[in-house]
Order: structure tokens, then C-alpha cells, then sequence
């Protein structure tokens, strides 16, 4: 089970040392969340944030980009050092042309759905991807609570999985905390984001060892 801790509730005023300080905490991946205003209700911060804390580490930098029309900025998120670089299905017309542009930067690609759309819209481009996101809020703000619904998805995409010998990490994003980390675990998931739960903890350490599997609530 990898951690990926946003960084959308981190302390903005020392986002450096909030980095830093949570990848020696055990992190696995950096979350990036990029919004837009247009996609999402909401706006967080662009590329050149996520350049400014680059040389920070070394850690895998999974950028989830809430961007309309992300083909417009993959040049510039691949720029700034992104690892993983992943978009909506419900962003663009052409989910499939982004994955290859993002195949063809080098990165590893990552496809997401909301809520409201079924899984089955990753279908067409599951066998390109190196990561497929599950939202389990709607996107746009840290600390919502987690829609179980969703992981029946979960289940399906490990279903397909097997069935496709494809090797693709199931991420899910939103309202995870130590008891709903658990059904993500039985669902299938491989990666767990997590925001306010982590950022907002008085022991970041020990919230993000209670997402792990091995540990006893
Ligand atoms: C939601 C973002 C999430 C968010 C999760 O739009 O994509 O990554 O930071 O926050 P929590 O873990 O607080 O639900
Ligand atoms: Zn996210």
C-alpha cells in the first residue's frame, strides 16, 4: 500500500518544509492538486509551484491535474517535474490523445473519474495507463466525506486487472482516513491519497501509518 499525502492541506506558508518534512514521515508519493476554477469550484496553484519544490526531493510527484483542457498544460507540468501525471475523462474530448502525449514526455500516465461518471470510461485508454483514480469525493476541496459507492469501481478495475493482465496502480482520492482506508484496502486499491486527514493530524507519522494495512485500529 503506497501513502500519497495532498499537499492541498498542507500549510501553504511553508510548503517547503511541509514536503519535506512528510516524505520523512513515510510518504510515498507527493499528491499535487491542480485546479483550475473552471473544472473544479475551486483554485489551488499551477506548475510553478510544484517547480518551486522540486528540488526538494527526490519522491514521486503524482500530479492530479482538475484542469480544463489539460492538453493546454502537460508540457508545462511535465516541466516542472512531475512524475505521474494524471487527468479526467470529463476534462477533454480526447482523453486518449492526452495519455499519448504524456507516454510520449516520459511520464507515467494516470486516468481519473468523479463520482458521477461511470468506470467504464476508462475502458478505451485502460490498457495505456500506468494509474487509474478513483474519486471518491467531488472534486475541488480537501476534507469531504468519503462516497462509498465508489468502490465498487475499485473492485472492477482489479477485476479488469487480472482479467487483461494489465499491472496499472488503483489510486482513490478523497475522505480517506484510518476506518474508510480500510475498505479501500478490501476493495482492491493499491495507492491512498489523503489531504486533512494526514495534514490536519496531530501525529502526521502515525496518521499515515494507520492507512497502512498492517496496522490495527
Ligand atoms: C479533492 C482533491 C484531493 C483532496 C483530498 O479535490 O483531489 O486530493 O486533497 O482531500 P481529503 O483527503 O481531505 O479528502
Ligand atoms: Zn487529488
Amino acid at each position: 500500500m503506497k501513502i500519497a499525502p495532498s499537499i492541498l492541506s498542507a500549510d501553504f506558508s511553508k510548503l517547503g518544509e511541509e514536503v519535506t518534512s512528510i516524505v520523512e514521515m513515510g510518504a510515498d508519493y507527493i499528491h499535487i492538486d491542480m485546479m483550475d476554477g473552471q473544472f473544479v469550484p475551486n483554485i489551488s496553484f499551477g506548475p510553478m509551484v510544484m517547480k518551486a519544490i522540486r528540488p526538494l526531493t527526490d519522491a514521486t510527484f503524482d500530479a492530479h491535474l482538475m484542469i480544463d483542457h489539460p492538453e493546454r498544460y502537460i508540457d508545462a507540468v511535465v516541466d516542472a517535474g512531475a512524475d505521474i501525471i494524471t487527468v479526467h475523462v470529463e476534462a477533454t474530448e480526447h482523453i486518449h490523445r492526452v495519455i499519448q502525449q504524456i507516454k510520449a514526455a516520459g511520464k507515467k500516465a494516470g486516468v481519473v473519474v468523479n463520482p458521477g461518471t461511470p468506470i467504464e470510461a476508462v475502458l478505451p485508454v485502460i490498457d495505456l495507463v500506468d494509474l487509474v483514480l478513483v474519486m471518491t469525493v467531488n472534486p475541488g476541496f480537501g476534507g469531504q466525506s468519503f462516497i462509498e459507492s465508489q468502490l465498487e469501481k475499485v473492485t472492477k478495475l482489479a477485476q479488469w486487472r487480472k482479467e487483461k493482465y494489465l499491472n496499472y496502480e488503483i489510486e482513490i482520492d478523497g475522505g480517506v482516513n484510518a476506518q474508510t482506508a480500510q475498505l479501500c484496502r478490501e476493495a482492491g486499491a493499491d495507492v491512498l491519497v489523503a489531504g486533512s486527514y494526514i495534514f490536519g493530524a496531530a501525529d502526521r507519522k502515525t496518521a499515515i501509518d494507520s492507512l497502512r494495512p498492517s496496522y490495527e485500529i
